[in-house]
């Protein structure tokens, strides 16, 4: 192996109060040496990263409000894609150095559980299982690589595995502009339905019409529901795929038919419904209806895409299998708005947390 050149990497010291307190105060970028082969495990690939995710879960991780808690110090960055730099000697003939790879986040990088936690992807380099490594699909960029798994996932585990969207059928998606979001419009669209997409911003949403969304609606200058029912012949939709939570969500339980599936993804509008700094036990902000679920006949659905997998392993594969070969296909790409040098991170966080990025944001070491 050539010698590698010492790097740098982000490290978040302790958990803040909130994500916003974490940019400004708990972030440090610290120098890196390479990873040492003499160190690591026969089964080990290094990556030298290219291009790292900037996720939502990524900020309130970084406050302890996220249900995975890590110790701090800790290096973010749950997904990440770049180039083979070390194979170790049991990884593994599927991926060679020189390789342009993504690495699953689930298996390493801080949403992990195990050893391989500490080598997050906002860094010069990170180590992770043979396993976790793969050579990217469908010429995707390292940006669009990095952006992938997570929320395409997430989309297939709402729509397909939890809603069980039907070609022709119509899915409303809320806060479609996000990363989870434009992952569901671009997957229901896959899948034969007809999306409605929602936003608070015009400008966003015309990335999202450009996309494929059949019909885009500016939450705050229409009205959602007399928008949603003109669209749908007065029926109301059959889907509903919810990542923002609080007053949209009560909006959007009037503008779906008799018996629709209502999944809820998230809560982008509340995100401080856990306490600050690792605490449990804040009150619920997202609190539904159950006369209107009720009287409306509806499945109303969580759809953890991680949590969900401890109870159910068996849910990884098909899922795994449909993004990649959508991805493999060219029929996946996804959308990075805005990418940032390492040095800029707390610009990167603040660009996601503010919303203004559409889809995904890259962080380049
Ligand atoms: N279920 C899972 O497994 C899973 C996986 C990943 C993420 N999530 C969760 O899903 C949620 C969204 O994540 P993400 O990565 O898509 O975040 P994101 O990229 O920041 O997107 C969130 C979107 O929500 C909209 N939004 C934010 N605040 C809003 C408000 N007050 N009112 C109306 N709309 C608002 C924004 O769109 P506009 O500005 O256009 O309105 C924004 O684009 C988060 O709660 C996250 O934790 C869940």
């Amino acid at each position: 192996m050539t010698a590698l050149a010492p790097g740098h990497r982000v490290v978040v010291r302790e958990l803040a109060e909130d994500p916003a307190t974490a940019i400004e105060h708990a972030l440090a970028i610290e120098p890196m040496a390479p990873p040492d082969p003499a160190t690591l495990a026969a089964g080990d690939v290094i990556v030298e990263v290219r291009s790292a995710s900037v996720g939502w879960v990524d900020l309130i991780m970084a406050s302890g409000q996220y249900q995975h808690l890590v110790q701090p110090p800790y290096t973010p960055g749950l997904e990440y894609a770049g180039v083979v730099r070390w194979v170790g000697p049991a990884a593994g003939d599927h991926v060679a150095v020189g390789d342009a790879v993504l690495v699953d986040g689930l298996l390493a990088g801080p949403r992990s559980l195990g050893a391989y936690q500490r080598w997050g992807g906002w860094a010069s380099y990170a180590v992770a299982p043979g396993p976790a490594v793969h050579r990217i699909p469908g010429g995707l960029s390292f940006d669009q690589a990095a952006n992938l798994l997570g929320s395409y996932e997430t989309a297939y585990h709402a729509l397909v595995a939890r809603g069980r969207v039907q070609a022709g059928e119509t899915v409303l998606v809320l806060g479609a502009s996000g990363a989870t979001g434009l992952a569901a419009v671009d997957v229901a669209r896959l899948l034969g339905a007809t999306v409605i997409a929602t936003g608070r911003s015009r400008a966003k949403l015309d990335v999202v019409a450009a996309r494929g969304a059949d019909h885009v609606i500016a939450t705050g200058e229409e009205p959602l529901r007399e928008r949603v029912k003109a669209l749908t012949g007065g029926r109301g939709v059959d889907v509903v795929h919810d990542g923002v939570g609080g007053e949209l969500s009560l909006e959007a339980l009037r503008c779906v038919r008799f018996g629709a599936r209502y999944l809820i993804v998230g809560w982008a509008a509340t995100p401080l419904v856990a306490r600050g700094r690792g605490q449990r036990g804040a009150p619920n902000a997202n609190q539904l209806p159950t006369n209107l679920i009720m009287m409306k006949g509806l499945d109303v659905l969580g759809c953890p895409a991680a949590i969900s997998l401890v109870h159910d392993p068996g849910l990884r594969p098909p899922r795994f299998a449909r993004v990649w070969a959508w991805a493999e296909a060219g029929q996946l790409r996804p959308h990075v708005s805005h990418a940032f040098n390492l040095a800029d991170v707390a610009s990167a966080m603040r660009a996601r947390w503010r919303g203004e990025v559409i889809g995904g944001c890259a962080l380049h070491p």
